[in-house]
């Protein structure tokens, strides 16, 4: 996608160094965006890596520590974010972690880390992000749900309440929004080839690669190219939408 004729958009990318955002950071450097990887500082030696997978963009993708979990490490990001480059035009709130348990297993821990991350995320980054957009007149915010959101899986009661959580989210702050230039809107993933995949037992990984239409895992790019269609300038017509994108793994309308 060429996006050299539309004013160099500022992204932000939260996960930006997990199994998916490096691909989303990756299309959307590739678009003409100057991107903004956003992670844990604490995860230095993946931090490397990326630099070195990512070398040939060198100066389109710079990388931001902060924790999405935490509303003042956002705040605080957004500020720099915008002092830096003058403004956040596109949000991929990619940051997520499973903890998988069924509910007669699971403790509170595992119910509220995930919430912290997946659901708290989303807002902590949209809640700072929000007020330039509007003063700007234009946004684009993509926020990473999941296929498991919509249909519910067993031992992921936690997960599939935030994924859900996420897209009722995303719908009502695209209502909030949709005049003022910004779009809202979800990507829902299958399941992909990615750590957080490669987490689950082989058993049941084959029993649900069995189940794709399409016969494979999803490969992060399948999904860098959906965030990068929705986070287009000319996909201004596009809000309070759901885009899964599962290999058929959950056909609906
Ligand atoms: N479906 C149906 N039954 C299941 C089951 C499943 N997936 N997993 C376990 N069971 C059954 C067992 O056969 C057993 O039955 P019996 O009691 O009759 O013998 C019972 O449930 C065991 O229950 P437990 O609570 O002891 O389950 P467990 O601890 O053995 O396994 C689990 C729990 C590890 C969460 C396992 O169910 C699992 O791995 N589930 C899949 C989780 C998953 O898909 N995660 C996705 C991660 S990737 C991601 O999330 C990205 C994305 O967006 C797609």
């Amino acid at each position: 996608m060429n996006q050299t004729d539309t004013p160099r958009r500022v992204a932000i990318v939260t996960g930006g160094i997990g199994g998916l955002g490096t691909e989303i950071c990756r299309q959307l450097a590739a678009a003409g965006r100057q991107v903004i990887a956003v992670d844990l500082a604490t995860r230095a030696e993946r931090i490397e890596a990326f630099r070195r997978e990512l070398a040939d963009l060198d100066g389109a993708i710079a990388f931001e520590p902060a924790d999405v979990s935490d509303f003042d490490s956002c705040q605080q990001l957004a500020a720099r974010v915008e002092q830096q480059h003058g403004s956040i035009d596109i949000l991929v709130n990619a940051a997520g972690i499973t903890r998988d348990a069924s509910l007669r297993k699971m403790t509170s821990q595992q119910w509220h880390e995930l919430m912290h991350v997946n659901l708290d995320g989303v807002f902590n980054l949209c809640r700072n992000v929000v007020e330039g957009m509007t003063a700007r007149g234009f946004g684009r915010i993509v926020n990473i749900s999941s296929v498991n959101g919509q249909t519910g899986q067993f031992g992921q009661t936690n997960y599939s309440a935030a994924k859900a959580g996420v897209h009722g989210f995303s719908m009502a702050l695209a209502r909030e929004t949709a005049r003022k230039g910004i779009t809202v809107n979800t990507v829902s993933p299958g399941y992909c080839d990615t750590p957080m995949v490669a987490a689950v037992s082989a058993e049941i990984r084959a029993q649900i690669v069995a189940g794709i239409p399409v016969g494979r895992l999803g490969s992060p790019a399948d999904i860098a190219r959906a965030v990068a269609f929705l986070a287009a300038d000319d996909a201004g017509y596009i809000t309070g939408a759901n885009l899964p994108v599962n290999g058929g793994y959950f056909m609906s309308f």
